[in-house]
């Protein structure tokens, strides 16, 4: 199975990462696709966050780590496999996401939608709260990977 991981991953987190490698496991090859969306207000570039998942993907031969702007539907169709891979932490991210398969499904009738539940130690985390906590100078560690920990306070170190 060829599948395709997308998020906004501003930034990636230790449960994008859980992901990732599980889903690397059972794929012959992942791409982890960041979606590219100028409306809306991020703390690291696209450029960024590429670098970053790179990084933390350098291990996974089989990942590969891109952007894509516009339309997840029209997306998956330039990339090999149509399989879309998205974490559930919880009943209201399997609303949205259900809503967002559907969705997708509608558009391009291709794509087949898989939901990978968040392992238990991860299932409350989320970028958001990443960089909530961070900038009010909480203890973001153990949340994110080594890398990204590092790049997230030279940032707020920045603001
Ligand atoms: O990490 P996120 O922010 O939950 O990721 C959401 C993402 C990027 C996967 C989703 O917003 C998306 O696919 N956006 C692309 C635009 C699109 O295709 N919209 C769907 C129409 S229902």
């Amino acid at each position: 199975m060829n599948a395709i991981y997308p998020g906004s991953f501003d930034p990636v987190t230790l449960g994008h990462m859980d992901i990732i490698h599980r889903a690397a496991a059972i794929s012959k090859k992942l791409t982890v696709a960041i979606l590219n969306n100028p409306a809306k207000k991020s703390m690291f570039t696209v450029d960024e966050r590429i670098d970053m998942l790179r990084y933390a993907c350098q291990t996974l031969p089989n990942v590969d780590v891109t952007s894509f702007r516009g339309m997840l539907a029209e997306f998956v169709r330039g990339v090999e496999g149509q399989v879309v891979i998205k974490g559930v932490r919880n009943n209201r991210d399997f609303e949205y996401e259900n809503q967002m398969a559907q969705f997708n499904k509608m558009l391009n009738n291709n794509i087949e939608t898989l939901f990978m539940p968040a392992s238990t130690a991860f299932s409350l985390l989320s970028s958001s709260a990443v960089k909530e906590i961070a900038v009010l100078g909480g203890d973001v560690s153990k949340m994110v990977p080594q890398n990204v920990y590092n790049k997230i306070l030279q940032k707020i170190a920045k603001v």
